[in-house]
Order: structure tokens, then C-alpha cells, then sequence
């Protein structure tokens, strides 16, 4: 059967970057479920669809093909054949893609697929509802966080390496309005699972968090390696 590992937490709490180590180091595939909306976020504005068209968006959401495929080991995010990994990583694209995941539509659709990827091949999967409606039966699962200002200026980091700009208030302001949407939305909002474990990063470094799961999920593993010899 295959492991997994389930993160989940609010935007810019380092979750990508965490999961991504975790993966490296213990063999797994990451998979990055916000990309998959970012895709759908992508499709619905270039169809020049306006967040609050529910109605048309429910309509429209099975057209869109979002699969997702490995090259060099990097995770490629395809919309309808394109590739579309460069474009979905605009901040408009995260708004928009909070905005559209809100529709039960939108989300059944991805969330089939997220299923179907875990159930062939150990991963590390992050999100907002991994560890309570994606995988609940998760190996390990993870509530990764960080204050909003934390959050703010690691993301503001991110856009000035790639050479682009950042104004630190909107960032922030956005982060609150995205964290606001993804917890209050009828739909699988943003909690925390009561089995997940609360890791707060906003005073810890990359590494001591990547030790910090992988410590966790060996733990968790060898565990129920026990109870399984037990049971035997
Ligand atoms: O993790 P991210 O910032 O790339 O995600 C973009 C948006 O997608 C986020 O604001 C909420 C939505 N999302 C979701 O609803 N469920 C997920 N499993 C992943 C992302």
C-alpha cells in the first residue's frame, strides 16, 4: 500500500518548499495540490470569467484539464496540453485560485485526481484539505503555519529573487484575505485535522522543519510497524 504524507496550512507558510525536502529525502513524489488550482484559477481568467460567476464556473469546470507530470524530477502543471508551470505562480493566479476553489465543482474534480495519484505511489502532498478530505487516512499529517507578517515578508523574499516587485502591505493584506477565504468557504475549508500535528515556523529555519516531519513520520511508521508485528 502506499504512504503518505499530508501538509496543510495557509499560504506562504512554507508548505512547497517543506514538502518538497521531504520528498527528496525520504524517496516520494511531492505533489503540489495549489498548483492544480492555480491551473483552474488560470483557465476560468483567460476565459475572462469573474470570481463570482459560481454558476458559470460550475458549468465550465470539467472542460479544464489540469494534470500535473514529472521532468527532471520537477513537477510540470498542465492545463488542457499546455504547460502552464511558469504562468500560475503570479499573485493574481493565487487570488484567483482561491477564489474558484471555493466551487464544490472545481474541487471534486481535482481532488479525484489528488486521490488517484496517492494511491499509486508514496507521496508528500500539500494543500488546504489533504489531511481531512484528500487523504484522511494519511500516514502522517501536518498543520504547517507562521504569523501573516512571517508569511508576508518570505513571500516578498520569493518575488524579489525572481526580479520582481513587491509591495509588503498588499502582500500581507492579500495573505490575510486568502487565509480569511480559504477557512470561511463552505467547502472543505482550511482547518486543521484532529489528528494533525501544529507546526509553527515562523521561528524555525527550512531544515529544522524538514527534520521535524521526517523525525514525526518515522516515528508514526516504524509505530505501526509495531502494531502490525503485534497483530501478527
Ligand atoms: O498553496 P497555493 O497558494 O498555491 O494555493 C492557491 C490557492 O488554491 C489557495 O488560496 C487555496 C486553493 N487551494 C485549495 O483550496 N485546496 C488545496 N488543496 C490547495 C490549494
Amino acid at each position: 500500500m502506499a504512504t503518505a504524507i499530508a501538509i496543510d496550512g495557509p499560504a506562504g507558510a512554507g508548505k512547497s518548499t517543506i514538502a518538497k525536502k521531504i520528498a527528496q529525502k525520504l524517496g516520494m513524489v511531492y505533489v503540489d495540490t495549489g498548483a492544480m488550482y492555480r491551473a483552474m484559477g488560470l483557465y476560468f481568467h483567460r476565459l475572462g470569467i469573474e470570481p463570482g460567476e459560481g454558476e458559470r464556473i460550475g458549468r465550465l469546470a470539467d472542460q479544464a484539464e489540469v494534470s500535473i507530470a514529472y521532468e527532471d524530477g520537477k513537477q510540470q502543471v498542465y492545463l488542457n496540453g499546455e504547460n502552464v508551470t511558469s504562468l500560475i505562480r503570479a499573485e493574481e493566479a493565487g487570488n484567483m485560485a482561491s477564489a474558484v476553489s471555493v466551487y464544490p465543482q472545481v474541487r471534486r474534480l481535482l481532488v479525484r485526481q489528488q486521490q488517484k495519484l496517492a494511491s499509486v505511489q508514496n507521496v508528500v502532498m500539500d494543500g488546504r484539505d489533504i489531511g481531512t478530505v484528500v487523504l484522511p487516512e494519511a500516514d502522517v499529517k501536518i498543520f504547517l503555519t507562521a504569523s501573516a507578517r512571517v508569511r508576508a515578508e518570505r513571500r516578498c523574499e520569493d518575488l524579489k529573487n525572481r526580479g520582481l516587485p513587491c509591495d509588503m502591505e498588499k502582500v500581507e493584506k492579500d495573505i490575510e484575505d486568502r487565509d480569511w477565504r480559504d477557512t470561511h468557504r463552505a467547502e472543505s475549508p482550511l482547518r486543521q485535522a484532529e489528528d494533525a500535528i501544529l507546526v509553527d515556523t515562523s521561528d524555525m529555519t527550512i531544515d529544522q522543519v524538514v527534520d521535524r516531519i521526517i523525525t514525526l513520520y518515522r516515528e508514526k511508521t516504524a509505530g505501526s510497524l509495531e502494531t502490525k508485528k503485534k497483530e501478527v
